[in-house]
């Protein structure tokens, strides 16, 4: 073990079989049944082979599971306050039992483990929720990916590593638990304290971690999450290339930089917990915990979902176990009058301070604002204008939902030809009759069909938009939770316009263009939408416009008047 610092659990976990055994190991899971694992499961996967999630050695079975729930500890009853579980579907664990191996592979198809079946579990999802996030509001992402994505059966075992995950991007910043330790070793670190962040790092940021390392005489770990983070974050590539501007500004041989793939679950409290024991395994003796450590905001009450100092609670209630000691973020804020950073609490009442916002910072980069040097480096900014171009020079998708008949592809086309008049952006059209002839034509109109549809429109919506292009789309799209999913394909990629097509059924229906109501009344076609079949209407659309007393024209031109008003078009 060459460590200063005790792993948890005591000893540092490395899953993967010698290389001698990685041949036979391949050949005899050839007919294993085999599991395609989701970004997610390959984040846990990976840390769970190389031991930053020590003393686990596997993904939790049923009574590890009840255990972490009710009193965050593994049944050996060692502290670990976050359950890794692996869920498959209800067809895949059909055939499985207790003692079979199965084969986990990523998305191309490489074997990179096999798992000895312990323990095959359907877990209560709402109370797994209550526990480890304290709330069942899907606004939270760790909830809605929890009751809305992950599938039902889990499986828990032993894990035999076969070959690491993949890396194509930044291998100079990747470290292992025990290749960091081995840094530590070697440089002579002894005392190391750990940043832990999913956002770019400014000035201030700068300035906490620096004021952190010397009050605790120690070295500096930037330990970035690279892995999965909130929905809408600055995506890894740009933060990276931040940090590694950033780490000129620190004096030379006191600061390193790692990246940890780490698929995040915004957990608050618990996930501060969770996110200090990684970096002890890593080798750290401190860890930095802010204000609101991984909570994710307000949820659908408006309150936020965590207290700001609850992390840092549960933090010192578990002082001893967690082993690894904590420094309490001090906020530090800009003193124009002196042209520093302070921490807050040394500030006498009525100073003059200043500070840029999350929020702030994003309208000025939307906008294409100045960024004052003050908040942070021009070599940070520039990479951030880089790939966060003003909302004008982004792409956008243009969501139009509503019933058969409701107006939906007449307004489609009217908004498409005047964006092509405006000009400066490519326009592509996916209107749900086009989409059904050439992207899914061997579906029909079962909600999981349907389901299937709306997701590779929104598959190609946000590639569109990702390469600066517009897309207008115009399916029924009847259910609320798919146009959800199709909003978080895209808003990372630019903008996300939702239009209710709110055209009463009795005007459809009226109207009956294709002749399909008439059909559908008669029963010559079962599951028709609005008539024998759901149409979920959308809460929050962006627009909600009504055919019957509107011209296409003047709903292509209510749209040109949002889109402008919020900054796509100018
Ligand atoms: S969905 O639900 O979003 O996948 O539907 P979508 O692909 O937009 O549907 C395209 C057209 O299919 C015709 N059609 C039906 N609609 C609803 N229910 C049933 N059962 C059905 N069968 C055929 C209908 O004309 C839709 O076209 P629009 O343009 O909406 O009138």
């Amino acid at each position: 073990m060459g460590a200063f610092k005790e792993p948890h659990g005591g000893e540092l976990k490395n899953c993967y079989v010698p290389a001698t055994e990685v041949a036979g190991e391949k050949a005899r899971s050839r007919d294993l049944p085999s599991w395609d694992l989701s970004m997610r499961q390959l984040c846990d996967l990976e840390l769970l082979l190389n031991g930053a999630f020590s003393p686990l050695d596997g993904f939790l079975g049923g009574q590890d599971y009840d255990r972490v729930l009710a009193d965050m500890r593994l049944s050996s009853g060692v502290f670990w306050p976050m359950p890794i579980t692996l869920d498959v579907d209800e067809r895949f664990a059909a055939p499985l039992r207790e003692g079979d191996t199965i084969a986990l592979r990523d998305a191309e198809g490489v074997l990179i483990a096999t798992m000895e079946i312990s323990s095959i579990f359907r877990p209560d999802k709402e109370r797994e929720a209550r526990a480890v996030f304290d709330t069942v509001d899907d606004t939270h992402p760790g909830v809605n990916y929890l009751l809305n994505r992950t599938h039902g059966v889990y499986l828990g075992g032993r894990l035999k590593g076969i070959e690491p995950p993949t890396h194509y991007d930044f291998k100079h910043l990747r470290d292992d638990p025990q290749e960091l330790r081995d840094r530590f070793r070697k440089l002579g670190w002894r005392r190391v304290v750990a940043f832990q962040t999913r956002n770019p790092m400014h000035r201030a940021h700068q300035e906490l971690t620096f004021r952190a390392a010397k009050e605790a005489e120690a070295n500096l770990l930037i330990h970035p999450v690279v892995g999965m983070t909130q929905p809408g974050d600055v995506d890894h590539f740009t933060r990276v290339r931040c940090y590694e501007h950033l780490l000129a500004h620190y004096p030379e041989q006191t600061t390193m930089l790692s990246l940890l793939p780490l698929a995040m679950r915004m957990a608050g409290p618990r996930e501060a917990a969770w996110h200090a024991l990684i970096r002890k395994n890593f080798g750290c003796t401190h860890f930095i915990v802010g204000r609101d450590h991984a909570g994710p905001g307000a949820g659908r009450d408006g309150k936020p979902f965590y207290g700001p100092y609850d992390a840092q609670k549960l933090m010192t209630e578990y002082e001893k176990e967690l082993d690894i000691t904590m420094v309490p973020f001090k906020n530090v804020v800009y003193v124009e009058d002196r042209a520093r950073y302070l921490p807050q609490d040394e500030i006498k009442d009525g100073t003059r301070t200043l500070n840029i916002s999350g929020t702030e910072l994003r309208r000025r980069l939307r906008d294409g604002l100045d960024i004052p040097d003050w908040f942070s480096f021009p070599d940070v900014v520039a990479e951030l204008r880089r790939t966060h171009p003003p909302r004008h020079r982004q792409g956008f998708t243009v969501f139009f939902t509503g019933l058969s008949g409701s107006g939906k592809s007449t307004a489609a086309n009217a908004l498409m030809v005047k964006l092509m008049e405006m000009g400066g952006r490519p326009v592509s059209v996916l209107d749900g009759d086009v989409v059904r002839k050439h992207l899914s034509s061997e579906l029909g109109f079962s909600k999981e069909h349907r389901d299937l549809n709306i997701l590779r429109i929104g598959y190609v919506a946000s590639e569109i938009t990702k390469n600066g292009g517009i897309a207008i789309c115009a399916p029924i799209a009847p259910y609320a939770e798919t146009r959800r999913r199709v909003r978080e394909m895209i808003e990372p990629h630019g903008g996300f316009i939702e239009i209710h097509v709110a055209t009463p059924l009795e005007v459809c229906e009226q109207r009956d263009r294709k002749g399909l109501y008439a059909k559908a009344r008669a029963g010559l076609i079962q599951g028709f939408t609005g008539i024998s079949d759901p149409y979920e209407i959308p809460e929050n659309p962006e627009i909600s416009v009504d055919t019957s007393d509107l011209t296409p024209d003047l709903v292509a031109h209510r749209i040109i008047i949002k889109l402008e008003s919020v900054g796509f078009i100018r």
